[in-house]
């Protein structure tokens, strides 16, 4: 029997079909996807802290509504992305323990600091459009929770990078001052960002069997290769200069080429030696403990409910 189930799996992902929660599915297929989807999750609830820290200095009433809505955009991915794991029989209050004790990751980008307001603008433009590079494809995952998740994700991503590049070109109409604090903050982000995508192709071991069941629709290095082209003509248009002094288009290969990220740092980053791991972790401990009595509260409420409907 398990050898039919398997075929109807086989045929249903070679077919292109999306493969639901009822289905049935082998382990390691849903083992891989409740990594990816958690982390995909843990790294969006993480994410908001660097650009939180700027809610209360944004400097206009405009600026802040717009960060506002963002960081609140983020919980939101974080909420369906939970949701979508849980369709897979992972229990979310056991997945945050394993963010809080770091048995699970989360991208490494978010342990980086905010340094500037320019750091906002930076994000929205160059770690958001990562993002997106990343996750259009996505919304053709094999498993559809995950694929339908994605699709309002993206829109609500595409926002968020629009709305950093033009505080970037507000910023470059601006001062000396200002401009230079727009550079600095693409020479610290720019190598970060590029990390996003994962370690180089024949350092990744999880690709091939993810690719293979369709959860993932390119490799890290094609993504990666994917952002570059996108994003030089923005840097241009901007008037910044990207810090890698390989960067240029290839005629040949109708692609730019460029240097390669320090996979050492990436390394370090991942295994929580980044500088900011420790601050945001201790920062997500913190909220879920502080949250605690409002879990509470609504468990008690929930089961007066109940009790009540059966009475
Ligand atoms: N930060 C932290 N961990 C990473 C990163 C990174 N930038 N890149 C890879 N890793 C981890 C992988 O999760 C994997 O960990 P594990 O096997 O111990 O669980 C390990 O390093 C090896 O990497 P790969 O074999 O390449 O892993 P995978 O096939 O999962 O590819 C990728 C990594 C591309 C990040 C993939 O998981 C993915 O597309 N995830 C969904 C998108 C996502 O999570 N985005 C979050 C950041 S964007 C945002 O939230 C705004």
């Amino acid at each position: 029997a398990e050898a039919r189930l398997q075929e109807h799996f086989d045929a249903t992902i070679g077919r292109d079909q999306r493969i639901e929660p009822r289905d049935w599915m082998p382990d390691g297929y849903r083992r891989t996807l409740i990594r990816q989807i958690a982390q995909h999750a843990h790294s969006e609830i993480i994410g908001m802290q660097p650009e939180g820290q700027w809610i209360t200095r944004a400097p206009s009433l405009r600026r802040k509504a717009i960060l506002l809505a963002k960081v609140q955009d983020e919980a939101g991915h974080g909420l369906y992305l939970y949701s979508a794991a849980e369709t897979l029989g992972a229990d979310r209050a056991e997945l945050t323990e394993m963010l809080i004790d770091g048995r699970q990751k989360y991208s490494s980008i978010f342990n980086y600091p905010t340094l500037t307001f320019a750091d906002v603008g930076v994000i929205g433009w160059l770690v958001d459009g990562a993002a997106i590079c990343n996750q259009v494809p996505l919304c053709r995952s094999s498993y559809g929770p995950y694929a339908r998740a994605m699709i309002r994700i993206c829109k609500e991503e595409s926002f968020h990078q629009r709305q950093g590049y033009e505080l970037l070109l507000t910023m470059m109409r601006g001062t000396d001052a200002q401009r230079e604090m727009v550079q600095d903050a693409v020479n610290r982000w720019w190598w970060p960002s590029l990390m996003m995508f994962g370690p180089p192709d024949d350092a990744s071991p999880n690709s091939a069997r993810s690719m293979a069941w369709k959860i993932k629709r390119h490799s890290n290095d094609e993504l990666r290769q994917r952002f570059v082209d996108m994003t030089v003509p923005q840097a241009e248009k901007l008037g910044v200069t990207l810090p890698d002094p390989e960067l240029r288009w290839n005629d040949e290969r109708g692609h730019y080429d460029f240097g390669a990220p320090d996979w050492d740092e990436l390394r370090r980053v991942i295994s929580g030696d980044g500088p900011c791991n420790a601050e945001r972790i201790a920062r997500r401990r913190a909220a879920h403990e502080e949250g605690a009595w409002v879990r509470e509260a609504a468990a008690a409420y929930a089961a007066k409910r109940a009790a009540g409907r059966r009475a």
